[in-house]
């Protein structure tokens, strides 16, 4: 579904970012795996694309910092000439706070990571995308952006709520280019993030308000976000697509 396509996925040394850039491969895409500061999960997603036969680098950058955003963006071009597919999914609640102990520190830094990270990465790419009259942008939003979260996560459903409106935003700004904009929503996956946040008994808690009556895996999101990524979605711009279990149903 994705052959000959170049792909930058951000966050990808772990979880969905990681399953993601594997799918992408399994389809025939070239992928660039940025990290943050695990290098060897990295390494081992490039390891598992070469394995597949595909084409993969590793690209050392923090999101949340416009110089090496720009310079992630030119390693990749200078690599294979060409970024045809951008997937935003680094991301992180950073901790649990209400507004007991909420700081305008901790508040600042989540809207980077979650929200700002999306404009840095987008802005540093899209003129490139839009002089090839094509190309496609994936924000790994969540269902944290629709309803709220769970408790501690105020700050991070109010950024994912953004980037939501963001993508709407974008896809409007962008339609004439040629580049499509879509988000994805996750519900409940199992990945790093929960086993961080969540301790058993919330987790059950979630799973407890899931229909199918389990969490998700990587790999059922990253499928998703191939279909979103590829031709079979050629008319689809500014949605947002639930991928949650039925926890939450429009
Ligand atoms: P994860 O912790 O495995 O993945 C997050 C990735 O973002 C990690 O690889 C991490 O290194 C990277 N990252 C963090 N800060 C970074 C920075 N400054 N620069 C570059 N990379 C950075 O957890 P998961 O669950 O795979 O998260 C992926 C995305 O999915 C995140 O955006 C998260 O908010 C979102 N999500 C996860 C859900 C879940 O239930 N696991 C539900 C809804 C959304």
């Amino acid at each position: 579904m994705l052959e000959g396509q170049v792909a930058l996925i951000t966050g990808a040394s772990s979880g969905i970012g990681r399953a993601t850039a594997e799918a992408f491969a399994r389809e025939g895409a070239s992928v660039a795996v940025n990290y943050c500061k695990n290098r060897s999960g990295a390494e081992q997603a490039v390891e598992t694309i070469r394995k597949i036969g595909r084409e993969a680098v590793a690209v050392k950058a923090d999101v949340t910092q416009s110089a090496e955003v720009k310079q992630m963006m030119k390693t990749v071009l200078q690599k294979w000439g060409r970024i045809d597919i951008l997937v935003n999914n680094a991301g992180d609640l950073l901790a649990r706070r209400t507004l007991v102990d909420m700081t305008e520190e901790y508040w600042d830094q989540v809207m980077d990571l979650n929200l700002k990270s999306v404009f840095l990465c987008v802005e540093a790419i899209w003129r490139h995308m839009a002089e090839r009259k094509s190309g496609c942008i994936i924000n790994v939003a969540s269902i944290a952006g629709r309803n709220g979260g769970g408790l501690g996560a105020a700050a991070y459903s109010a950024a994912k709520g953004g980037m939501i409106t963001y993508t709407k935003a974008l896809a409007k700004e962008l339609a004439p280019y040629g580049i499509r904009v879509n988000a994805i929503n996750p519900g409940v996956i199992a990945t790093p993030y929960h086993e961080r946040y969540s301790p058993p008994e919330v987790f059950q808690k979630f799973i407890a308000a899931i229909p199918m009556g389990r969490a998700g895996t990587s790999e059922e999101i990253a499928d998703v976000i191939v279909f979103l990524a590829s031709p079979a979605a050629r008319y689809m711009t500014g949605e947002a697509v639930e991928v949650n279990g039925g926890m939450l149903m429009d």
